[in-house]
Parts: C-alpha cells; sequence; structure tokens
C-alpha cells in the first residue's frame, strides 16, 4: 500500500471511510470523552467526527503516513499527531478516554496483539474494519491471478479475538456499495486511497491485462463490521 502518494487526493475517493467514521461516532458513549487517539487516523475523519460530538477532547492521531497527518493536521489544527506504527507504538505512558480506529485495522499484521496493547490503555475502543467478503466482486476480476489481496476476517473470527480483551458494548454490520463503469475505474478507486499492494512485475502485467479485459461495471463492496468495545480493566482518569 502506498498511503503516502495517496495522501492528497484520499477525501474525494474515501466514500466508505467518511461514511464509516460517521456511523462509528453515533454509537460512542453519552459519557465525556476527554482524549482520544485514533489509530492510522490518515486523513483525520473519525477525528473530526469525534470532536464534534466531544469539542474538547484532547487528540492524538497516529498514522504511520506523514502525508496523510499533514492533511489531518489542516482540519484539526489543535491535535496533536504522531508518525508511528501502532503495532509497535509504545502505549504505556498514554492513558485515553477512547481509541478509534476507523478502516485501518484490516492492514494489521496481529490484531490480537494489538486489540490487548489497545484495551489497556483507552477506556473504550471503536473500530470498523470490512469483512471477509468485502470486494469480492473486484477480486473476482483477478480470478487465478496471484492478485495480493489483504487479509480480511468472519465477524466471528474478530469476535473471537475480541473476548480475549474486551467487552462489546455494541456491534453492527454496514455495507457500503459503490459501482464503477469498468475494472480500470474500480482499481482506480482503490489506487486513489492508498490501498494498493506492490507486485513482481510478472504479476503486475497479469493484473494490468486482467483490468483492461473487463470492460463491464464492477461493484466495491465493502461489509463493515462496526464495533463498540470496553476495557476489563480499571482505568484511572
Ligand atoms: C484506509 S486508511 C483509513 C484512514 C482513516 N482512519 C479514515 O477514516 O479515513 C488506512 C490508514 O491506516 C494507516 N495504517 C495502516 N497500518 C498502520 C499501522 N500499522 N500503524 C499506523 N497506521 C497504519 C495508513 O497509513 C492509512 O493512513
Amino acid at each position: 500500500m502506498n498511503f503516502n502518494d495517496a495522501a492528497l487526493g484520499y477525501d474525494e475517493s474515501a466514500f466508505a471511510q467518511k461514511r464509516c467514521a460517521v456511523e462509528l461516532v453515533k454509537m460512542l458513549p453519552n459519557e465525556n470523552i476527554a482524549s482520544f487517539i485514533d489509530v492510522g487516523a490518515g486523513t483525520g475523519f473519525a477525528s473530526v467526527e469525534v470532536l464534534k460530538k466531544f469539542p474538547n477532547a484532547k487528540a492524538l492521531l497516529l498514522d504511520k503516513s506523514a502525508r496523510m497527518l499533514e492533511i489531518a493536521k489542516t482540519k484539526i489544527p489543535c491535535a496533536t499527531t504522531i508518525i508511528a506504527d501502532a503495532e509497535v507504538f509504545e502505549f504505556s505512558t498514554y492513558n485515553f478516554d477512547l481509541a478509534i480506529a476507523n478502516l485501518s485495522l484490516q492492514w494489521f499484521k496481529d490484531l490480537g496483539t494489538f486489540m490487548t496493547k489497545v484495551s489497556s490503555h483507552a477506556k473504550y475502543f471503536a473500530f470498523s474494519i470490512p469483512l471477509k467478503g468485502s470486494f469480492k466482486e473486484y477480486f473476482d476480476v483477478f480470478r487465478n491471478v496471484k492478485y495480493p489481496d489483504i487479509k480480511l476476517y468472519t465477524e466471528s473470527a474478530i469476535l473471537d479475538i475480541i473476548q480475549q480483551n474486551a467487552k462489546v458494548v455494541s456491534a453492527k454490520r454496514c455495507i457500503i456499495n459503490e459501482t464503477y463503469p469498468n475494472a480500470i475505474e474500480a482499481a482506480r478507486h482503490f489506487r486513489n486511497i492508498g490501498a494498493i499492494t506492490t507486485v513482481n512485475q510478472q504479476i503486475q502485467s497479469k493484473i494490468a491485462a486482467r483490468l483492461k479485459a473487463h470492460q463491464t461495471p464492477v461493484m466495491i463492496s465493502y461489509d463493515m463490521f462496526l464495533c463498540l468495545l470496553k476495557s476489563p480493566l480499571t482505568i484511572q482518569h
């Protein structure tokens, strides 16, 4: 993936991310949120929504991509930003009322370890993640080509991971579809949001050939799981 290159045009293409940020924030508890961390914050969609609901909350935006955070900072000048890999980031000195991760966890190598870490440092954890089966029609364009799709989980696999770490306060599914006139336009959507994985030359040319050949409409379907967790640990704030 190349989120740095995508940063400038991201907001115009990230329709599912924007919609999920709104839906996720609707699930937040009514009790006050004084501080939060936005994990894989990107250009700040989720943080902007959290701040609409809790205008005085102290915001920490963390992302691997410096350029994504630069754009987020223009929208939320008072936020603190940290360029870091969330999976290795040391949370030890921090305690938050809320951690939020909107469409970023699908890129993590070890979701279970991250869940344990975040649940020890945040009272609530709200996240959205695309489930297994998302983007099926698009991936079908590349049947029998070693297309580098991301590892997606079923809802029950995610609930299994969660049960070891936290209590589910609420959860919902949300399907977001967008249809593109052909496969090249659909591929452009993923490129515009940075979700393109590097492949070798041989696979790249097979992918290009499939894209060119597929001239009929392709639907990109995000089958989203949105969830609010409460940490079982008592956190002093
Ligand atoms: C699809 S974007 C979502 C951005 C944002 N949350 C939103 O709602 O638009 C995924 C973001 O996660 C970030 N990301 C992926 N893996 C990460 C990691 N291990 N640590 C920090 N950021 C990560 C990427 O850099 C990218 O900005």
